[in-house]
């Protein structure tokens, strides 16, 4: 081979690897294998003549067909994008049947959607840009993150909402009384970024803050709550992050604040979600459904660490010390009014603008526990990470479709931890069906056997386990007992009952 041939020949082979070890993350993505299966929940919720979208989230081989039954009143379904849109005038629950149908077979799947007073039946699920971006968001980042979330498979698995944090805005507020869009980040407005998402099924999340100035010091919303809650309706927005920096620290005047910005987000032609984000200091599960609130943050801000109390720099907690934090707050939990134990930190490994500083990041069993245990607590599995470049083991626990299932499991409770030893726990989540999702996870950095038992974990049958992670059914026989070896840090779940 002559000298410019063997040149070109070499450079045709390192694009050919560099274009397979890039499409090693996303294109190869397990989501697009195989027979369809309709992963969504089983309930969606929606306010009565205000638009509703939803994208039927399906799995399986490409290309599909979607088709509905029973569709009420006032939406229609588009048969090659498996998006439901349109508005429902009337209250009620109304059940359809859901269809998904490619090549090798069929997927049907009845979701009920309730038109009513409450949103987020089920616990939210997407992204936001604040654990990995701060301040360093854009629309194209948005943009290419959505593209992404579609290529990955994510918005097959039910991600749906995508959240602009901080930073969006600018510090003043417009001399028209408006908040001000950094235009420099978000060129063509927010209601562009909208729409961009709402045409492929995405949902859009924004932040405020219930003061002059945000977290970032960027414009909030106090005193303009309805011109923004206005804004934000006529943009499309969907969800609200509603923080509480530069704001007074009393119980009631917090509760005066979110409230205001409930029923101005409530007064529009938009199905808002509202979090409430004042980090749990004055309680928030005691109050924020009665002011308008869906999700309400339980802790200050997660870093990209496994074990860290508040009282270091930055005031960032630890996975496991935000766990402890949530962990005695389940009877708050349930459908409409979710804990948050803040976004999740899977796959950040270091990689942050935000919450990165002094981080290390966690090793891939403690990101696993991580999501393990958000799906086990019905907490919002919001990834935090840079979707657009995630390695095949970051993308395989953010994917894990068992998990998400008892995350999304209709009858919404949140795990109560029923043994707390030296070095592990057992955690318990009833579901709809009767059966009880049951995580054993180590605390520990040293391998750990768990012995369980009737006598050691009451009201559990061990006359059929499932394993989640190879779909066996385990029979315990008549032995009662149930003994699993854990990993350090590792957390596997499994499902007890017939
Ligand atoms: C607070 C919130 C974070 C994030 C930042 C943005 O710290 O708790 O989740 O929204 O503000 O400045």
């Amino acid at each position: 081979m002559n000298k410019p041939y063997f040149i070109a020949f070499l450079l045709s082979l390192v694009l050919l690897v560099a274009s397979f070890s890039v499409s090693a993350g996303n294109a190869t993505s397990k989501v697009f294998k195989g027979k369809p299966c309709i992963n969504s929940p089983q309930i969606t919720g929606n306010y009565p003549s205000t638009p509703f979208l939803f994208y039927i989230p399906t799995s399986g081989q490409r290309p599909m067909k979607w088709s509905a039954d029973k569709l009420p009143k006032g939406l229609k379904l588009d048969s090659s994008t498996g998006i439901i849109s349109g508005t429902v005038t009337f209250k009620g629950d109304y059940t359809v049947t859901l269809k998904a149908e490619n090549a090798l077979g069929v997927s049907v799947k009845k979701l009920v959607i309730r038109i009513g007073d409450e949103l987020l039946l089920t616990p939210p699920m997407g992204w936001n840009s604040w654990n990995t971006f701060g301040r360093h968001l854009t629309e194209e980042l948005v943009l290419q993150t959505a593209d992404a979330m579609i290529a990955n498979g994510m918005r097959d698995l039910g991600y749906s909402y995508i959240n602009i944090d901080d930073f969006w805005q600018l510090p003043e507020r417009g001399a028209d009384g408006h908040l001000q869009i950094d235009k420099t980040k978000f060129p063509r407005g927010i209601k562009y970024v909208a729409d961009y998402l709402h045409e492929r099924g995405f949902k859009l999340g924004i932040y405020s803050d219930a003061a002059d100035k945000t977290c970032g010091g960027v414009c909030g919303s106090y005193g303009y709550e309805e011109t923004d809650a206005k804004d934000f309706a006529s943009w499309g927005v969907d969800l609200l992050k509603y923080d509480y920096c530069n704001a007074p620290v009393g119980r009631v005047e917090a509760m005066k604040r979110y409230a205001k910005m409930g029923k101005a987000l409530r007064a529009t032609s938009r199905s808002i979600v509202y979090s409430v984000c004042e980090w749990g200091q004055r309680e928030p599960w005691k109050w924020a459904k009665q002011v308008g609130g869906h999700l309400w943050r339980v802790s200050g801000d997660i870093g990209d660490v496994w074990y860290r109390d508040a009282n270091h720099i930055g005031g960032l907690r630890g996975i496991l010390n935000i766990l402890e934090i949530n962990a005695p707050l389940s009877e708050y939990a349930g459908p409409s009014g979710w804990n948050d134990p803040d976004m999740l930190v899977v796959g950040i490994a270091g990689k942050s603008m935000s919450i990165g500083y002094e981080s290390e990041g966690c090793t891939q069993e403690q990101y696993k526990s991580h999501f393990s245990l958000w799906c086990m607590m019905a907490s919002p599995l919001l990834s935090g990470n840079d979707v657009r470049n995630m390695n095949d083991s970051t993308l395989n626990v953010l994917l894990d479709a068992d998990l998400i299932a008892i995350n999304q499991d209709v009858l919404g409770k949140q795990a109560e931890r029923s043994i707390r030893s030296d070095h592990y726990d057992i955690w318990v989540k009833p579901l709809v069906d009767g059966r009880k999702a049951v995580a054993c996870f180590n605390r520990a950095s040293s391998p750990q056997t768990v012995i369980m038992n009737e006598n050691t974990v009451t009201d559990l049958s061990f006359e059929q386990i499932y394993c989640l992670e190879d779909h066996l059914i385990k029979n315990s026989g008549d032995s009662k007992e149930f003994i699993i070896k854990l990993a350090p840090y590792q957390c596997k779940v499994y499902i007890f009952g017939k």
